[in-house]
């Protein structure tokens, strides 16, 4: 690790230190080191294989029986883009960066953590104010109340499957193009960060809206902002402190330095 990322770690752990509600925003780069591909960039899938229709959502909801057979079949990705990313998901653990927000988290520094990933990997890593902003691949939402089920708990004998609490169509939680944000989780989101004032963009191209409206909302209003991006990003030169690096390298170090510093 070159001697300015160190001197970078060394005055985000001061900027973390002085400050008094410090949140997370993290993407799809913590989870390149648990075998995960990102989306965008070199490796990325929709590089690869092209970014899904924006109107996927409302096609869903014109005909969720549809949408729904199409799931059964895995006809909602290419078929060749499906079948790795499946067994990535399943074999991918959580990684140092994972660990490393979930100890931030129960050290008490790290308030909130909002992530757009759907890999359930922060919630295996034991983080626990967690807030999947582009749900959880691993639930199951109902369209009208929201209320979130794990797979095994609605039969999928017959679909689309029923909310069993208000007999609505139930859809799978990760959010679709074109699909809006949950208001459930949306209004945390917007809660929690209007109490930040000092954020960790980790691993995202920041460039996914609301999401990425996050860390320029806490800039705007004064507070700081910290980047950790493998490549860096143009919101990189809105930032305080902007790292370059792997996120399982950079955050280990953070955590480290923060665990020094408070004697811990
Ligand atoms: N450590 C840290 N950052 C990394 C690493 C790594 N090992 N590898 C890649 N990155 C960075 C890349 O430089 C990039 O900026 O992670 C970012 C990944 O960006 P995207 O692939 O765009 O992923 P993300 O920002 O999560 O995308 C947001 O877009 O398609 C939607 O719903 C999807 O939630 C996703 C949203
Ligand atoms: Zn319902």
């Amino acid at each position: 690790m070159n001697q300015r990322v160190q001197q970078d770690i060394d005055r985000a752990a001061d900027l973390i230190l002085n400050a008094n509600y410090v949140g997370a925003l993290t993407g799809a780069g913590v989870s390149v080191e648990s075998g995960i591909r990102p989306y965008r960039g070199p490796d990325g899938l929709w590089t690869e294989y092209g970014e899904p229709p924006m109107d996927r959502y409302q096609q869903f909801f014109s005909d969720p029986k549809v949408g729904w057979d199409k799931i059964m079949k895995g006809e909602m990705f290419p078929r060749e883009m499906m079948s790795k990313l499946v067994e990535t998901l399943v074999n991918a653990r959580p990684n140092d960066g994972h660990y490393a927000l979930a100890e931030l988290e129960n050290m008490g520094i790290l308030k909130f953590l909002i992530t757009q990933n759907v890999d359930n990997l922060h919630r295996a890593a034991g983080t626990t104010n967690l807030l999947e902003i582009h749900g959880n691949l691993y639930k199951l939402r109902c369209m009208q109340c929201n209320s979130r089920y794990e797979f095994g708990e609605i039969s999928l004998q017959t679909t689309p499957p029923i909310c069993p609490k208000c007999g609505s169509t139930v859809k799978p939680d990760g959010v679709m193009f074109g699909e809006p944000i949950p208001t459930d989780v949306l209004g945390k989101c917007q809660e929690e960060t209007s109490r930040c004032d000092c954020m960790l963009s980790v691993g995202t191209s920041a460039l996914v809206y609301p999401a990425a409206s996050f860390p320029q909302i806490v800039k705007r209003k004064g507070g700081s902002l910290i980047e950790i991006n493998a490549y860096g990003t143009d919101m990189g030169s809105m930032c305080d402190i902007a790292i370059e690096g792997k996120s399982a390298e950079i955050m280990p170090v953070l955590l480290g330095k923060l665990k020094l510093q408070l004697g811990r």
